[in-house]
């Protein structure tokens, strides 16, 4: 038995948890995947009426008793600043030390990316997830006047840069891809010398890989003229956030866009990479299929490749026949979408 914590969180984050486990459930009981769903209610309510994002505690018990964690999203206008989204999210993210963000791009139907033509975009982006800019140092001095100081500290350790540029080139082996890009500011930033540095060091080691180096905004301006040119990135934190939601626009969006947030030493969660939506919550609008591939990659993590690529395979397939939610261009309600992935499931809609 593998027991999944499922935090649906706020947002859609309620809606798109709701579709993914219609496919898990069943899918769970077909195949005898012997996983165990338990819900955690984390997210702007309680947050608002106990003061409290994380309990205490509770990245210890995910650590000790859970497989994995299955995320919606977090965010609600009602808490200022997202101060319970930080404390969730990156909570967790921090406290489980899940250094790697795993973000696959990937174009399931060319009429989906902004780019003209025939398309054959499939890269993964490895962004650290522990360091850099998102470790909270930092803070403000004479604030509200006009002298103010505002101050982020970026921290960039050896141990954190190596072992996600380590897990790039492993993932990259291990899958038979043939190169890895490094996305740094080295020229401007001296202290992205350590990714440079550390980058060639591990390069040597895996001499079938091509090991590419690019300065991150003409790595941004190559993603967009040439994506094909691209199998695996590693980049820093914040280089990743932003590299991401752009490699996201040239595959169809947020709405199919999945990540997973690892550590083979400790508990994953695997969230979508858009956030709670308020704007669109609550009306069945949100595309699902960033959700149902997330929950895909969870189940490859959980060491069932084959329903992975069953599900990968019937959203593509969804995306191709054009039963899609408005944002792909299509007419579909949140659930119907699921109802389709579920038909070439070769499942029945609950
Ligand atoms: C993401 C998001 C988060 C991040 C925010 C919500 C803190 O943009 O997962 O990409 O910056 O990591
Ligand atoms: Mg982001």
């Amino acid at each position: 038995m593998a027991r999944v914590a499922v935090i649906p969180g706020d947002g859609v984050g309620l809606e798109v948890m709701r579709e993914a486990l219609r496919v898990l459930e069943p899918l769970n009981a077909a195949s005898g995947l012997g996983l165990t769903f338990e819900h955690f209610d984390f997210g702007a309510e309680r947050y608002l009426r106990t003061g409290v994002g994380l309990p205490p505690g509770q990245i210890d018990t995910f650590r000790r008793d859970h497989a994995a964690i299955l995320f919606g999203a977090v965010g609600d206008p009602r808490v200022k600043d997202g101060a319970h989204a930080r404390e969730i999210l990156l909570g967790l993210r921090f406290g489980l030390d899940l250094y790697i963000n795993l973000r696959p791009c990937r174009l399931y139907a060319d009429r989906l990316s902004p780019l003209r033509g025939e398309r054959a975009i499939d890269f993964v982006v490895f962004r650290e997830n522990t360091e850099g800019q998102y470790n909270g140092i930092g803070g403000f001095l004479k604030a509200g006047t006009g002298d103010e100081v505002a101050i982020a500290t970026e921290v960039n350790t050896r141990k954190g840069v190596e072992r996600i540029i380590r897990a790039a080139f492993a993932w990259a082996r291990c899958k038979g891809r043939k190169r890895v890009t490094l996305g740094d500011k080295s020229n401007a930033i001296p202290a992205h010398q350590l990714w440079l540095r550390t980058f060639r060091e591990v390069a040597a080691e895996y001499p079938e890989l091509e090991a590419r180096h690019l300065y991150v905004d003409n790595l941004a301006l190559q993603l967009v003229q040439r994506p094909e040119s691209f199998e695996v990135i590693v980049t820093t934190n914040l280089f990743g956030d932003i590299l991401t939601d752009l490699g996201a626009a040239l595959v169809g969006g947020l709405g199919i866009s999945a990540s997973a947030n690892l550590n083979p030493d400790s508990t994953p969660l695997f969230e979508p990479v858009h956030g709670s939506a308020p704007d669109i919550a609550g009306q069945g609008l949100v595309n699902p299929m960033a959700m149902l591939l997330t929950a895909a990659l969870m189940l490859e993590e959980l060491g069932h490749g084959g329903e992975a690529v069953r599900l990968e395979r019937a959203v593509q397939q969804a995306i191709l026949q054009g039963q899609v939610t408005r944002d792909l261009g299509g007419s579909l309600s949140t659930s119907e979408v699921t109802d389709a992935v579920l038909g070439y499931l070769g499942l029945r809609a609950g």
